[in-house]
């Protein structure tokens, strides 16, 4: 094994724990990875794996005892899981960050209190719920499952003519959340991190483009009046603090006028940030791990302006169909199954 004090755990073998590990690895770390059994691509860029479910405590403790500080890069890992290995080694974010991102009433009701405006929002249990509340926000709202949902999963849209018997069958989910549809101007992120030594950065603003609740393509740096993005950052920070955040933390917010309206955080590197790897000195991948091993995060140095598109699906047996500029770069994630709407890889070019 490698010297522990130089190894990284990563929980969660998908592209953005495979991104982690290729950051980590160019900054001298050794990575050392856990997941369940399945379509893992981060398992080839990692020094070392263990397969093991999120319950496996006997695996887990063999894990952390090997590695000096672990984060997640999937949102749905219990917050127990994180809450036992955080008793052994370092887990940053830890498993508070985890609990409130879990579920969307908690991150709404933070998000309240850190400044931001949020969607009008009822908590949905029953059949008689849907029908009441949904004539309160005037069929003009989204139903959607309170934890478990990723990639517009786990929502259903709620208009005049809706068959409310049916919409709660499908939903097939005791909690829920009934949101206000906000027609908003544009969809738009921001990345926060903080180090272990105190340092913090942002990156500049994503500007994203979804389908069917999933990210199509993003563009950065979103323009921002000076004036809107000093009061933004405040809450962002406030939020952080609320969290006690060490690492990275996403808030995907959606502007209307001069107002952001919250839609939700995740604390771990966000697809939104992908072009971060070609347009940033230091990428969100890299800002992760030094965050969590306590070196300096200093500001972003950016060049250019950036696209980013998602390649879904089967696009990635198309490659030769997306010759944008001479300097894109095309990232394959290796995943082995190739399912409709699945993140499969991204294309990064200037614009
Ligand atoms: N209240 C809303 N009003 C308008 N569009 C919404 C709303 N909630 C979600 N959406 C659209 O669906 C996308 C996915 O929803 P989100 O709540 O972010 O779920 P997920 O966890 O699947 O990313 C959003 O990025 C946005 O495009
Ligand atoms: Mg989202």
């Amino acid at each position: 094994m490698f010297f522990k004090n130089k190894t990284i755990g990563i929980l969660g073998g998908g592209q953005l724990g495979k991104m982690t590990a290729i950051a980590a690895k160019k900054l001298g770390y050794h990575t050392f990875l856990y997941c369940p059994k399945g379509d893992n691509p981060a398992k080839y860029s990692v020094n070392e794996y263990i397969l093991g479910n999120w319950d496996d405590n006997i695996k887990l403790k063999i894990f952390a005892s090997k590695v000096s500080v672990i984060t997640s890069e999937f949102e749905n890992i219990p917050a127990k899981t994180l809450d036992n290995l955080s008793k052994i080694t370092k887990v940053y974010p830890s498993s508070f960050c985890f609990s409130i991102a879990q579920f969307r009433n908690k991150e709404k009701e933070i998000a309240a209190k850190s400044g931001f405006l949020v969607p009008k929002w009822y908590r949905i249990k029953s059949l008689e719920d849907l029908i009441k509340y949904s004539k309160i926000l005037n069929y003009n709202c989204i139903l959607k499952t309170n934890s478990l949902g990723y990639d517009g999963k786990g929502q259903i849209n709620i208009s005049s003519e809706a068959d409310f018997n049916k919409i709660w069958t499908e939903i097939n989910f005791k909690d829920c959340i009934l949101e206000e549809k906000i027609n908003f101007d544009r969809e738009v992120s921001i990345l926060y991190a903080k180090s272990l030594n105190g340092s913090e950065c942002f990156f500049p603003l994503s500007e994203n483009y979804h389908e069917n609740g999933i990210l199509k393509y993003t563009i950065a740096p979103a323009i921002l009046e000076k004036e809107l993005e000093i009061k933004l950052k405040l809450s962002v920070k406030k939020f952080a603090k609320l969290l006690n955040l060490r690492g990275l933390l996403t808030i995907e917010l959606f502007q209307r006028n001069n107002d952001f309206i919250f839609n939700e955080i995740a604390p771990r590197p966000h697809n939104s940030f992908h072009w971060t790897i070609e347009g940033c000195k230091n990428s969100q991948f890299d800002i992760l791990v030094k965050s969590i091993m306590g070196q300096d995060i200093s500001n972003q140095i950016i060049n250019e302006n950036w696209k980013m598109k998602n390649l879904l699906g089967n696009e990635i047996e198309n490659l030769s169909l997306f010759n944008f500029h001479k300097d894109q770069k095309i990232h394959i994630y290796g995943k082995k199954d190739v399912k409709k709407g699945r993140k499969m890889g991204h294309i990064t070019y200037p614009i």
